[in-house]
């Protein structure tokens, strides 16, 4: 077991300035360094801001709140990089930029060092490959607010070493996060999960089966903490359509993003940090007027309007991949409900649920039921039932009802 004593954030946006206040309230001194000083100081402003809320809701002491951020520096070099155990890199999603970065941190820091990324969904194995410690390479992927969600993905590429699986599992406890280890696929685990879960409200929005608002109310209805479009805009659209294209290349048509997304992107309407985005977010206020226009044309050019709208519809595809996920043993069934628990904060009413144990509780013969007729319905991929699913049907292991389904319930307390 390594320890770690140092560690840098490679990256000042929302998610690097996160991840640096994330290692500094663990007590571990950490440096953020960005190619320019603006970046950087974002970045430490970032975590200060979070600090400062500490502070205003009586949660921490203003002194306490100093000796963390004395914990944090910045840079525009590579100084202090000698002695750090940990990198974690949160720049742009872009393997050429991220290579390059790892390309330069291989020449100045320890040979021991670690070096993680926090990648949504590009490849831990070819950014490993671009190193000499392909050993020590690792995906390491927080959440949005990385604060405050308590999930972190820990991703071994074909060449990391359990040493380095280990420690880096233990160093996410260090940081009080919840560590799940998934292996590699396209969107790792949970973006895999939640985007076909968006990707289907937009479906359905841009077919005209329900408005923005109708289906955030259902989705918060249900009782995830935010609506679909709400959560886009707090993450970025052209974060989303990033990771969509990267499923989409990997899984094909059920995949296939809806083209409203697209024509957000194209007007540069990304969300929040662009002040507008599907809903206005200080430089609107004609976000409804778009999106209603974007829409129209839409239709015009696809020529479908007016499907059906239900939670089903958005919540069944988030099933059936989470079924792919298992069938493809990408992590175990419990390890798949308390990774979107802890990465996007599911919820069924009050209770916290991950989408194999809802479907367990709807009956997995409901659940290829309903996937059959969306799938004859609306005629697309995103439907078609993965084939885990429909071997359990066959097989009887219809979820809580006859003790069995993606995970083992005793009849008794059924
Ligand atoms: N930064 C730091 N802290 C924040 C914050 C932010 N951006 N937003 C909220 N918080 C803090 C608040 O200060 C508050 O702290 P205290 O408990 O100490 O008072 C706490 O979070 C709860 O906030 P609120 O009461 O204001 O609001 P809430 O109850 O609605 O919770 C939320 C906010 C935790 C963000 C919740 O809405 C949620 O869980 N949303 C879902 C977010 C999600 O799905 N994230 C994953 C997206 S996928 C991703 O990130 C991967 C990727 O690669 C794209």
């Amino acid at each position: 077991m390594a320890y770690i004593y140092k560690a840098a954030v490679i990256g000042g946006g929302t998610m690097g300035g996160g991840i640096a206040q994330v290692v500094s309230f663990s007590g571990l001194p950490v440096v953020i360094k960005d190619i320019n000083q603006d970046a950087v100081d974002k970045g430490i402003a970032a975590a200060r801001e979070v600090y400062e809320s500490r502070v205003k809701k009586g949660k921490m002491t203003q002194n306490e709140m100093d000796q963390k951020m004395a914990l944090i520096s910045g840079t525009t070099s590579y100084d202090g990089f000698d002695d750090v155990d940990i990198v974690i890199e949160a720049v742009s999603e872009r393997m050429d930029i991220k290579k390059a970065v790892f390309a330069e941190l291989d020449k100045v820091c320890p040979e021991t060092c670690i070096f993680a990324s926090n990648t949504s969904a590009l490849s831990i194995s070819e950014l490993g490959a671009a190193t000499k410690r392909a050993d020590k390479v690792i995906g390491m992927h927080f959440f949005n607010p990385a604060p405050v969600m308590k999930l972190v993905e820990i991703i071994p590429g074909l060449e990391t070493s359990e040493d380095t699986i280990n420690d880096v599992m233990q160093f996410t406890t260090e940081l009080r996060k919840t560590p799940i280890r998934v292996e590699e696929c396209a969107g790792f685990l949970v973006n895999r999960l939640l985007m076909p879960f968006f990707n289907e409200a937009v479906y359905a929005a841009q077919e005209g089966a329900a408005t923005l608002e109708e289906i955030d109310a259902a989705v918060t209805g249900f009782g995830m903490p935010m609506g679909s479009f709400f959560l886009a805009d707090m993450l970025g659209i052209d974060i989303a359509r990033e990771v969509q294209h990267i499923l989409y290349e990997e899984y094909g048509p059920r995949m296939a993003p809806a083209i409203l997304i697209e024509k957000m992107f194209q007007a540069k309407r990304f969300g929040r940090k662009s002040g507008v985005g599907f809903y206005d977010h200080g430089s609107g206020p004609d976000a409804e007027e778009f999106v209603k226009n974007a829409i129209a044309e839409t239709q015009a050019e696809t020529g479908i309007k007016g499907t059906s709208f239900s939670f089903d519809r958005l919540i069944l595809p988030m099933i059936n991949e989470a079924a792919y996920a298992v069938q493809e043993k990408v992590a175990s069934p419990n390890d798949v409900d308390l990774a979107m628990i802890m990465g996007s904060g599911m919820k069924k009413g009050d209770t916290y649920i991950g989408p194999l144990q809802l479907a367990d509780e709807m009956g997995l013969d409901v659940v290829l039921e309903k996937m059959e007729a969306l799938h004859k319905e609306l005629g697309v991929e995103r439907f078609r039932p993965a084939p885990l699913l429909k071997r359990k049907v066959k097989a009887g292991h219809l979820g809580k009802k006859t003790g069995r389904g993606f995970k083992e319930y005793s009849l008794e307390t059924v």
